[in-house]
């Protein structure tokens, strides 16, 4: 279904997902932070990234890498001379826009006045800082804007301790920078993001097929995600509009409330990156093959996720309004691997006898699976709470449990009851929720 922002928003404060960051002095900046649910939802997104594309196949390796680089990696990859965006300022106000992103033919948003923006100047995005004591240029040095230079720069260290041979990838997940002149929508564009990323290394005659390859593979991982498949799109991004170093790239596009937006990047890096760092460092970044004895600087294929956006279209996919017996009912359907809260444990009333078998109960179980316990309010009211934060299983202790020793399961999305046996009752929740 369509949802509005304004709904995710709100769901998202309301629940504990994200809220405002620095809420008290009054946030800053479209900065966000993630609350309880919202840390589990990024970690599962990140660890079902993690065991696809890395742990899960032979060619594949990861890294974590320092987040500020010598500067003379940001010179080398051009992101000093070309990371920027088009910025204009009104002449009356000073407000500053993105050029591209407002009709400049049109008024100043903020003070009205109109036709006065001064020409478009390339306004580089890194945020910089200084390391060590002293604050000159010789201490100057950048947040890095990507995860992708890391990979790059440590090329030979990981092709000698991995023993890999080409093609094979080095992936990273962590957080990067940059000074986005309109940060907005949401978590969609941040000045602070986690970005999945991997490098696949390549031999520069099969760079095409292995770039087919990974746009199916970001496809499947985005039918695992659960996204609507209705709102992806696929874009050929023009030479003009592609980054320095890529001489391919097709965003990923999704119809997010306000309008299609990049989700994704595929890009064909060719060996851009590994020649100029060869360059600038003096150290050879190139590959020999053991069969053929040819010598070569691999190619690169590089597909990059956004962590945030990714969460993004997940709570978009996954939300959904029904009627039931007369009320909305909002249910967030997340795929079961996703969900932040796979169970929560309800005695149907505060009564210490349901308390005494469901206490332990939910202790037990949140050593396998993240669990919840709630024992306040109708059972109703708290099944729609589950049902609102994508909670996939609720499992019920009632006066019957202390008889017929066994439990009432409410699957989220048929809301259909099952009778669990206490003894039976990981095996059936192991089954059911495929973990
Ligand atoms: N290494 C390639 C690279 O960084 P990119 O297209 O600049 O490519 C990759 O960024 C992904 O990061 C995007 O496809 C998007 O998912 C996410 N992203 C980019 N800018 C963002 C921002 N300001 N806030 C949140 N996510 C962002």
């Amino acid at each position: 279904m369509d949802v509005s922002m304004d709904k995710i928003v709100t769901l998202c404060k309301t629940r504990g997902f994200i809220f405002p960051g620095s809420d008290i002095y009054g946030g800053l900046a479209n900065s966000w932070d993630y609350g309880p649910l919202g840390v589990e939802l990024k970690n599962n997104i990140k660890q079902a990234w993690w065991k696809k594309f890395v742990t899960s196949r032979l060619d594949m390796v990861g890294i974590d890498a320092a987040l500020i680089m010598n500067p003379k990696v940001w010179e080398a990859s051009g992101h000093i001379a070309t990371f920027s965006d088009p910025l204009v300022e009104c002449k009356q106000c000073h407000e500053r826009y993105r050029a591209d992103q407002i009709d400049l033919s049109k008024s100043c948003q903020k003070c009205g006045n109109k036709g006065t923006f001064t020409e478009p100047a390339a306004f580089n995005m890194m945020l910089r800082t200084w390391l060590g004591p002293k604050q000159d240029a010789s201490a100057e040095v950048y947040l890095r804007p990507e995860t992708a230079q890391a990979m790059f720069v440590d090329f030979n260290h990981v092709l000698l301790t991995s023993r890999k041979r080409i093609p094979f990838g080095i992936a990273q997940c962590g957080r990067v920078f940059r000074n986005e002149i309109t940060p907005g929508n949401f978590i969609f564009r941040q000045r602070e993001f986690d970005l999945m990323e991997f490098e696949y290394f390549v031999h520069p005659s099969e760079w095409e097929k292995h770039f087919e390859y990974w746009l199916k593979q970001m496809h499947e991982w985005m039918e695992e995600c659960g996204f609507d498949k209705s709102k992806i799109h696929e874009l050929e991004v023009s030479p003009e509009d592609r980054a320095h170093y890529s001489k391919r790239t097709v965003d990923i596009e999704f119809d997010y409330p306000f309008g299609r937006k990049e989700l994704y990047g595929l890009a064909y890096r060719t060996d851009f990156d590994l020649m100029k760092h060869a360059e600038k460092s003096g150290e050879k970044l190139d590959y020999t093959d053991p069969e053929t004895k040819e010598k070569y600087v691999p190619h690169v294929v590089e597909p990059a996720f956004g962590v945030d956006r990714t969460l993004l279209v997940t709570l978009l996919s996954a939300y959904h309004e029904e009627e039931v017996e007369g009320e909305t009912r909002v249910v967030l359907r997340l795929p079961k691997h996703l969900a932040p809260i796979k169970l929560a444990v309800l005695p149907l009333s505060k009564k210490d006898e349901l308390s005494s078998v469901a206490e332990p109960l939910a202790k037990q179980l949140a050593k396998r699976w993240r669990t919840d316990y709630d024992e306040t309010q109708s059972i109703g009211k708290r099944y729609r709470r589950q049902d609102e934060i994508g909670t996939p299983f609720c499992v019920t202790v009632d006066f019957e449990t202390l008889e017929d020793k066994a439990v009432t399961v409410r699957e989220r999305d048929s809301m259909k009851q099952a009778r669990v046996p206490l003894a039976e009752l990981e095996d059936y929740l192991s089954k059911q929720l495929g973990c």
